[in-house]
């Protein structure tokens, strides 16, 4: 089936085309429409302006998607739009355009979990290979869970942030260093730049910094504890160099800040990821949101999964489909669609005329 997928729960227009057949996919087109830029100015998204960037770039970047993927509008089956969560004035463009497709092509549509979606992401390049029980650690702007699912679109969420999630922790620590949003880029290249400068005694020259909860039973998470950690650090290196406040921070002490900060962050996601994959003898384990594109994330679990338990398979997302997309989407969508009821299928058909996009949704497991 050919799929049509758009997505603009915050800052990005999106849409793919994908096509699925016996649990493989086809990525024909992937549009992305980056409104980072723009958003870098205030330091972070202002909703009615990503609404405004929505409206303009929505059409194109649809005609961009299906011309890419050379596709006619009697060739798609399915389209699937993220209904929720994210910021309202940005997902009703791409709720409303995906309603007004689906009723004037009469093509069934289905409504699609943001996270849902990046949980799905790194079976794009996989297929549907992935065993189950598998263990999503989601690490995105707006959450952070570990999802243990036995079956497609079964979620039982084991864990999550008591208060930021991880990719706001990232982005706040960097606004905190003077360094530009999104955050989670900026800080891995000046921890890049860190390890680089002193390869043999990286973590001896570089702040010491608290990993909340990591010997905690449960498998909750907090952030703003190491958060407010580097504030401190960052008030006492000024008042000890006597620096006037709103002075740039020395490169040195933020690329120095910026490792110890990812190194916290890190060990403890890694550490909980690996405990609660022991627990529950998990067979797969996967990242999905946008942190899962910060490579010490990815090779700290690789290292840490291959060590304590190397039968399980650990596959996460290309780069390409780490960050906010629509052929994420168009994954999740098949899947959902291929696990549904003939009856399922055909209220599909009716869905343009009730589908509502909601800032806050719960993943829904499949009944
Ligand atoms: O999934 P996503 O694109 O949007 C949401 O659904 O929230 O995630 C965006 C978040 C931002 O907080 C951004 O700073 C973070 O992902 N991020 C990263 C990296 N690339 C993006 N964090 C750490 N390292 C990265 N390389
Ligand atoms: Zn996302």
């Amino acid at each position: 089936m050919n799929i049509l997928a758009i997505e603009t729960s915050c800052d990005e227009t999106a849409a793919a085309v994908v096509y699925y057949a016996n649990g493989t996919f086809d990525v024909r087109s992937n549009v992305v429409s980056s409104q980072v830029a723009l958003h870098a100015q205030y330091g972070g998204v202002v909703p009615n302006l990503a609404a405004r960037e929505h409206e303009k770039n929505i059409v194109p970047v649809l005609r961009e998607a299906m011309t890419t993927a050379a596709m006619t509008p009697d060739a798609i089956d399915l389209i699937a739009v993220t209904h929720g969560p994210g910021l309202i004035p940005a997902l009703i463009v791409g709720v409303s355009a995906a309603k007004t497709l689906s009723w004037v092509w009469h093509k069934p549509l289905i409504g699609i979990h943001h996270i849902e979606g990046h949980i799905y992401a790194h079976m794009l390049t996989t297929h549907t290979r992935s065993a189950f029980p598998l263990l999503a650690l989601v690490v995105s702007g707006g959450h952070t869970q570990l999802v243990l699912m036995h079956n497609h679109f079964q979620y039982n969420i084991i864990g999550q942030t008591l208060d930021d999630a991880v990719g706001e922790a990232f982005d706040k620590v960097a606004r905190m260093l003077g360094l530009p949003y999104p955050g989670g880029p900026a800080i891995a290249t000046a921890a890049r730049r860190h390890s680089t400068k002193y390869p043999t005694n990286t973590a001896d020259v570089a702040p010491d910094l608290p990993r909340p909860m990591l010997h905690s039973k449960d498998y909750n998470f907090s952030f703003s504890g190491i958060k407010t950690a580097v504030l401190y650090s960052i008030k006492d290196f000024c008042t000890h160099h006597a620096l006037a406040p709103d002075t740039p921070l020395p490169q040195d002490f933020v690329d120095a800040m910026s490792y110890a900060f990812q190194e916290a962050v890190t060990e403890v996601l890694v550490k909980k990821t690996i405990r609660a994959a022991q627990e529950y003898n998990t067979k797969t384990i996967t990242l999905a949101g946008g942190v899962s594109a910060n490579t010490r994330l990815r090779t700290r679990l690789a290292e840490s999964i291959k060590k304590n338990i190397p039968h399980a398979a650990y596959i996460i997302p290309d780069f390409t489909y780490c960050l906010d997309n629509a052929a994420m989407i168009a994954a999740a969508a098949a899947l959902r669609y291929e696990h549904m009821s003939d009856d399922a299928h055909t209220a599909l058909t009716q869905t343009y005329r009730t589908l509502d996009a909601s800032a806050i949704l719960s993943m829904t497991s499949l009944q």
